[in-house]
């Protein structure tokens, strides 16, 4: 799960390293006019490969299939673990295979400069031209000292985006540990929104990068309850009003930390923590105004919101809680598509229901410990 974490945070800085490819690329063109492509190629250290794409001229993430094996490329062009940039040249990229010409489509040479963070290869910084054979001696040197300044932006980027993803979970975790939710609630919940966001990402105009933000921030939506004393957390029984009260309170809290968290590590211009701050703050809102803390309606309740409230309802149903048996996933899915249009929006519940399959492959993968739930 760690691993499944870093790696979508890798995914985080998406908007901003555009901006900053694209910024750099506009002064190196001022001294190297033939530099046509600034782009950074993203290693996935599970396959070893380069899978994706960052390119300034294009809005999302490419991806590059099956991948680039790096191992071919050091091969390649001497591309040695030392941190230092390598030339391609034209003959090298032709000679490279299918996949990584999806890679250098249209391109006769590159300049490749390895990023890395605690010798962990985090992708590749490339400065590609449609001219053979451009890079001399002193345009190496001289782009190399760009390379340099970018890997450091890059890998800090990358850093403290994973300190805010692995600060959360770790409050998260601290939560888990006064046994407010299970680590496999989470796991389940966070699985039937990715497969929610899936199926309506794209008829709401949403990409693949909207699905797996949801994925990595929807375990996320309750870290507030971290602040709820645990009289009131563990009750086992009803919780008067004023307890009550207390407990909805960990909405706001939970924006608290994040707002916080965001402040502390200079994160506000990443755009895609407003998903996370979204999941947070509205994931008890329900589409009729009956939900808390502010009973938003429909239109005012975003996306991410929706997805994750459908995907905690199902699964609240699923578990054992002090009050109420484990309910089968038959009739938890009944009782949700009930809730559909009044209190859950329609195209979640029904994502649900047609993908029931993968629900169950879900529910029966992350099989119920003994819960703790008294
Ligand atoms: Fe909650
Ligand atoms: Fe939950």
């Amino acid at each position: 799960m760690a691993d499944t974490v870093s790696r979508q945070a890798g995914t985080l800085h998406l908007a901003s390293l555009s901006t900053r490819l694209a910024e750099l690329r506009t002064q190196v063109r001022r001294r190297h006019g033939f530099v046509d492509r600034i782009a950074l190629a993203l290693h996935d250290p599970d396959s070893g490969r380069l899978t994706t794409l960052i390119d300034p001229d294009h809005a999302k993430l490419q991806s590059l299939g099956a991948g680039y094996p790096v191992a071919d490329l050091r091969a390649l062009a001497a591309l040695a673990d030392d941190g230092k940039t390598h030339l391609l040249d034209a003959p090298a990229i032709g000679a490279v295979d299918h996949e990584a010409s999806r890679l250098w489509a249209g391109y006769r040479s590159s300049l490749a400069h390895p990023v890395t963070v605690d010798d962990k290869l985090l992708g590749l910084l490339l400065f590609d031209s449609r001219t053979p054979d451009v890079f001399d001696t002193r345009t190496v040197e001289d782009l190399g000292i760009y390379a340099h300044l970018l890997a450091t932006i890059v890998s800090q980027e990358l850093t403290s985006v994973q300190m805010m993803v692995g600060g959360l979970r770790l409050a998260r975790n601290l939560a888990h540990l006064r046994d407010i939710e299970t680590g496999a609630h989470l796991d389940r919940m966070s699985h039937y929104a990715r497969l929610i966001a899936r199926e309506i990402a794209g008829p709401n105009g949403f990409d693949n990068d909207f699905v797996e933000h949801v994925f990595l921030f929807a375990p996320l939506h309750d870290v507030g309850k971290v602040g709820i004393p645990d009289c009131i957390l563990l009750k086992p029984g009803k919780l008067s009003d004023g307890e009550r009260r207390i407990m909805d309170g960990h909405v706001a809290l939970g924006v608290d930390m994040v707002d916080r968290m965001i402040r502390d590590f200079g994160l506000g211009r990443l755009p895609q923590l407003a998903l996370l701050r979204n999941i947070v703050a509205h994931h008890h809102e329900y589409l009729d105004g009956s939900g808390y803390p502010n009973g938003l309606g429909a239109a005012s309740i975003p996306l991410e919101a929706r997805i994750v409230a459908a995907a905690d309802v199902l699964d609240a149903l699923c578990c054992t809680r002090s009050y109420k048996k484990a309910w089968p996933m038959r009739d938890a899915l009944a009782e949700v598509s009930r809730m559909s249009g009044t209190r859950l929006d329609p195209q979640c519940v029904d994502a649900l229901l047609r993908c029931r399959d993968e629900v169950e492959a879900i529910h029966d993968h992350f099989e119920l410990p003994a819960e703790r739930h008294p």
